[in-house]
């Protein structure tokens, strides 16, 4: 650069990012407390708070710790949080009966969080996972997830969990049609007031791994999941995944997993103009976590420039095992 050049360049994007203040003013994107959604396991019993080996930091919790950890979260700000029941190999059926039984343990989850918070929203996971002794979404019948079968099976247990209180139902299971099946079986029994969160880009995905253990289900999956969830190289597909689950009545949309898929979500935000919403998954989790655990990265820097980059893709909220986190950090 000559002395006359540097005298007359009159475009200089560092003025901006010269002082915090500066910085400040022209910031495009802001992370807040009511973006976040906090997936929280649960399992049987009384006091307990069980670790998850692959995801340091994260514990199963009976009802009771559930509780407390719902109260926490509401005086933290957190608008919604998400419930996913453990369940014990020898509790799983091939016909997943547990899923829609009023007393299983999500439902008195959710009875006891909104008796005792009840300003804080319940999601639920609608998925049969959790209760099939092979460990898939579905019912499996010679080898193979059947559909229908399925979906009247999460019709049942999404009731039962709109009965318990549930505010947002959170279908993750991918089966054609769920969508539609639910939301009419809501009209119809009183519920018209749930809402519906759909998992509707749910790609079949290797960074649920911890969350399988974390639920119980790795011992019991046989084979994958790839004939009912989203071939990770798929956009086209995904982007239609959203639009048919808004045709059958979903009121938000969620992309699956999140930090590899945020160019999911900037379509989805930009092509539909609806509630967006990523979930940073488990695997997700455990590799911010890992690596900020060795000494490898800063945890909190990362915890938050990550979940800043779901809102600057276009993301109205992030489901994020780092929610309390975030929560206190952004409390400052
Ligand atoms: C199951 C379900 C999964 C997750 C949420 N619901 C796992 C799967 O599809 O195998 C993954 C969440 C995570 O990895 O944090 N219906």
């Amino acid at each position: 650069m000559t002395d006359a050049h540097r005298q007359h360049l009159r475009n200089r994007p560092r003025r901006t990012r010269r002082t915090p203040a500066l910085r400040g003013l022209v910031r495009e994107t802001t992370l807040s407390v009511t973006d976040l959604i906090w997936p929280v396991f649960v399992r049987d019993g009384d006091g307990i708070e069980e670790p998850i080996a692959a995801m340091p930091g994260v514990s199963r919790l009976s009802v009771d710790k559930a509780v407390e950890a719902a109260r926490m979260a509401a005086d933290l700000g957190i608008p919604a949080l998400c419930l996913f029941p453990y369940t014990a190999m020898e509790d799983r059926t091939e016909s997943c009966e547990m899923a829609w039984d009023p007393d299983n343990l999500s439902n008195r989850a959710i009875r006891a969080i909104k008796a005792a918070v009840p300003e804080i929203a319940v999601m639920t996971d609608i998925a049969l996972d959790p209760y099939n002794a092979n460990g898939h979404d579905g019912i499996v019948r010679d080898g193979v997830i059947v559909n229908d079968e399925t979906v009247a099976a999460l019709v049942r247990m999404g009731l039962a969990q709109a009965e318990a209180g549930a505010d947002i139902l959170g279908p993750s299971d991918m089966m054609d049609g769920r969508i539609g099946a639910i939301r009419d079986a809501l009209e119809s029994h009183g519920h018209s007031d749930v809402a519906i969160m759909s998992y509707s880009a749910k790609f079949a995905s290797a960074f649920y791994g911890p969350f399988r253990d974390a639920v119980g289900a790795s011992a019991a999956l046989k084979g994958d999941k790839n004939t009912y969830q989203i071939d990770p190289a798929n956009r086209d597909e995904a982007l239609r995944m959203i639009a048919r689950d808004l045709d059958e009545g979903a009121d938000m949309v969620m992309v699956k997993p999140g930090m590899a898929y945020l160019d999911i979500c900037t379509q989805v935000r930009d092509s539909f103009g609806v509630p967006t919403f990523a979930y940073q998954v488990s695997g997700e989790y455990a590799m911010l976590e890992g690596a900020a655990r060795n000494g490898w990265l800063d945890g909190d820097k990362v915890m938050m420039e990550s979940l800043l980059a779901f809102k600057r893709a276009g993301c109205n909220g992030i489901l994020t095992y780092f929610a309390p986190r975030a929560a206190r950090l952004l409390a400052g």
